[in-house]
């Protein structure tokens, strides 16, 4: 392997551009430039024989009117595909980690302990939180150590997720298999006639592609333009997966925990899915839709409904990321997938229908902005600047409302992702959003030469010493450095010096 790095799939110009600093940057493990692909098919070809695993829910102790969780990061084998046992991490167990679920207004405590033998973090992809407990880079979590954040959950009901964050290595370690569910409930939520029994009609569906070899272990090293984008999709971590259905109508919390691979969920026999929240919560009302994308790191809720025996198959279908034929095939667009089977019982548990309302999502007030700012993403740089963890790239003001500007300068597939707050979109190159954006979001897909307005209000936990992060959630170009760095602080604060040498 070359020990420099070349970004592949960038144009001479781009490589040109940046080869200095990516001369200067640490070598990633397992780079390798491979040749372009062609579009996978598995419709119709993945046995599904294996019962989906359900995370189990975190034991949580609220004797001491916080509520505890405890999580060991450990390297475990787990077999999940024929041939043999591979290499995995996990929280609790040897591959992911258990679903964590909290209330609206409880005040939550995590114990992180790191039983690996490299150090991690782990994030709360969606929380609203305190930057110090938000297990970003700069909360390094060394081997044998422990980590203990806290903070008051107050924000809407969503299906929030966790995945580690060591800067230069989050793609590897997701990939491993650390990550979870962070589902937070509130009053209003629980007060709707929805699907909410977990496990039963109230389902974990996180979604990622490997690849593995003869031997059944996972192969690190087949890496596309964009990052690795594997050829075998698993359901919680379960190859080929089956779940019996019990009820009319199912809740299905997708998450894309993929690396790199976006999906363009739809179900098999054509009938749409009923799409009822985005990353942050619930939407207005209830959508309709034959096709659901989620790229790295965004979630949604969909409720599907199914007739007593009848089997249908969620799937991925070829998707337009705007790209050219070519990129499009290497980063999976024209892949087309079957993901999970769903078959119905005999006999099933009426569900009620449906709501026609869900919630109030209060649109951000436009003419409130403090300030916009302007984001481009292009050869794996934001502003061309590469992420610098001694550096802070935005200062904001708390109790103010921002518009982030944001936009892909190049052709290459990029999302754009918010620590800290849940955004709305205001526009999309000057038209309004499409309704699956009109909810509550942190991560959103950017087409080339697309803008997105994306408005945003920052409330509490000031820290003129703790950054937070924005970046590429497709986490090859994450840890290439396509992040940056923002403080919230009081009306007239400066930042702090955050030091350069954290991380690692
Ligand atoms: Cu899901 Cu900065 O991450
Ligand atoms: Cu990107």
């Amino acid at each position: 392997m070359n020990a420099r790095r070349r970004a592949p799939g960038l144009s001479r110009r781009g490589f040109l551009a940046l080869g200095a600093a990516v001369t200067a940057a640490a070598t990633l493990p397992g780079c390798s430039a491979l040749g372009s692909r062609g579009a996978i098919d598995t419709v119709g070809r993945v046995d599904f024989r294996n019962r989906l695993r359900i995370p189990p829910l975190a034991e949580a102790d609220r004797r001491g009117g916080t509520t505890e969780f405890a999580l060991a990061a450990q390297a475990g084998r787990s077999a999940i595909v024929a041939g043999g046992e591979a290499d995995t991490w996990g929280l609790n167990g040897a591959l992911l980690g258990p679903t964590l679920r909290a209330r609206r207004g409880e005040t939550v405590r995590i114990t992180l302990t790191n039983h690996l033998d490299e150090a991690t973090t782990l994030h709360w992809h969606g929380m609203h939180l305190p930057a110090a407990a938000d297990g970003g880079p700069h909360q390094m979590v060394e081997p044998g150590a422990t980590w203990s954040p806290s903070w008051r959950v107050d924000q809407p009901a969503a299906t929030l997720w966790y995945h580690p964050h060591p800067h230069g290595q989050t793609e590897r370690h997701v990939y491993r298999g650390l990550g979870g569910l962070f589902i937070v409930d509130d009053d209003h939520e629980a007060a709707l006639d929805l699907p909410r029994t977990y496990g039963v009609d109230d389902i974990p569906v996180i979604v990622q592609d490997k690849t593995f070899d003869s031997t059944g272990q996972l192969i690190e090293t087949a890496r596309h333009d964009n990052g690795m984008v594997g050829d075998t999709i698993l359901v919680n971590g379960t190859a080929g997966p089956v779940f019996e259905v019990g009820a009319r109508r199912t809740r299905l919390r997708l998450l894309n925990a993929s690396t790199a691979r976006s999906y363009n969920f739809g179900l098999g026999d054509g009938r749409p899915v009923t799409m009822i929240a985005s990353d942050g919560g619930l939407l207005s009302e209830p959508l309709s839709l034959q096709r659901v994308l989620l790229t790295p790191g965004e979630r949604a809720e969909v409720v599907v409904e199914l007739e007593p025996g009848q089997e249908v198959t969620l799937r991925s279908y070829p998707q337009d990321l705007g790209l050219t034929d070519a990129r499009a095939r290497n980063s999976g667009a024209a892949d087309e997938l079957d993901v999970l089977l769903l078959r119905a019982a005999a006999r099933l548990a009426p569900s009620p229908e449906v709501p026609a309302r869900l919630a109030v999502v209060d649109r951000l007030d436009e003419s409130a902005v403090a300030v916009t700012r302007t984001f481009e993403l292009r050869n794996n740089r934001i502003n061309d600047e590469e992420m610098d963890l001694g550096r802070v790239d935005d200062v904001v003001t708390v109790d103010t409302t921002e518009v982030w500007e944001v936009w892909n300068g190049h052709r290459q597939p990029h999302n754009f992702h918010v620590h800290d707050v849940q955004f709305q979109v205001l526009s999309v190159d000057g038209r309004p959003p499409p309704p699956e954006l009109s909810g509550w979001k942190d991560t959103v897909y950017l087409p080339p030469e697309v803008r997105f307005r994306l408005i945003m209000r920052f409330t509490e936990h000031t820290d003129p010493a703790m950054p937070y992060m924005y970046h590429c959630h497709l986490l090859w170009h994450e840890d290439q450095g396509m992040m940056g760095q923002f403080v919230v602080v009081e009306p007239g604060g400066r930042p702090a010096d955050i030091g350069g040498g954290h991380g690692h």
